[in-house]
């Protein structure tokens, strides 16, 4: 059992409207020790039926980039604001957002990654508590406390916009093409793949 057990929330029934809508929480997903740690809105259909995040349609496009840049899937973290899926796919509320931060700040702590790349507006401006115009501010990094720690983040526009507007194909590709050069950057011994304990 790794520390991440620890977070994988099995029980919470915090927000009765999700508790509805969900037919499973979808917990965060890829090694204990990885550099990058991507930040999804919320489950969609197809994640809360697989119970994993980014395992749809926008997941198939982050995928392939993560392979373009040399990160695979397998060696980073991807988690999301909330953990259940909201109905009818709506954005997560306020007070969702807040009753689900305590597992994320928590699974940030834990993985203690060298940048969290946020994919879309909901996350950004989640963890960088303010507004943010994410086309315009791809690829920009900043420095943000989350908890007690100072983090480094890399604001991306969400995978799915490149679906409906082809314009943002290259707006997302670059920021993470970004986040691949800050993972490397700071180069921890053996790099992305490496897993303690084997
Ligand atoms: N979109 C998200 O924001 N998160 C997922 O897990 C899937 C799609």
């Amino acid at each position: 059992m790794g520390e991440m057990d620890d977070l994988c929330v099995t029980d919470c029934t915090r927000c009765p409207a999700l508790v509805e809508s969900r037919s499973q929480i979808v917990n965060g997903t890829g090694p204990e020790d990885a550099d990058v740690l991507f930040v999804g809105e919320g489950p969609g259909a197809r994640e809360d039926e697989g119970g994993e995040p980014f395992v749809g349609r926008s997941g198939s496009v982050l995928d392939e980039q993560l392979r373009t840049v040399g990160l695979d899937r397998d060696t980073v973290r991807i988690t999301n604001c909330v953990r259940c899926r909201p109905p009818e796919n709506r954005d997560p509320t306020k007070a969702e957002l807040e009753n689900c931060r305590g597992y994320l700040v928590r699974e940030i702590d834990l993985l203690d990654p060298d940048v969290i790349v946020t994919l879309g507006k909901v996350p950004t401006e989640h963890l960088l508590e303010r507004d943010v115009a994410v086309t315009k501010e791809a690829g920009s990094v900043e420095d943000v406390r989350i908890g007690d720690t100072p983090r480094r983040l890399l604001i991306c526009v969400h995978p799915a916009a490149t679906l409906y507007d082809r314009s943002q194909e290259e707006t997302f590709q670059n920021a993470i093409q970004r986040a691949a050069e800050l993972a490397d950057v700071d180069g921890s011994e053996g790099g992305q793949t490496r897993l303690d304990g084997f």
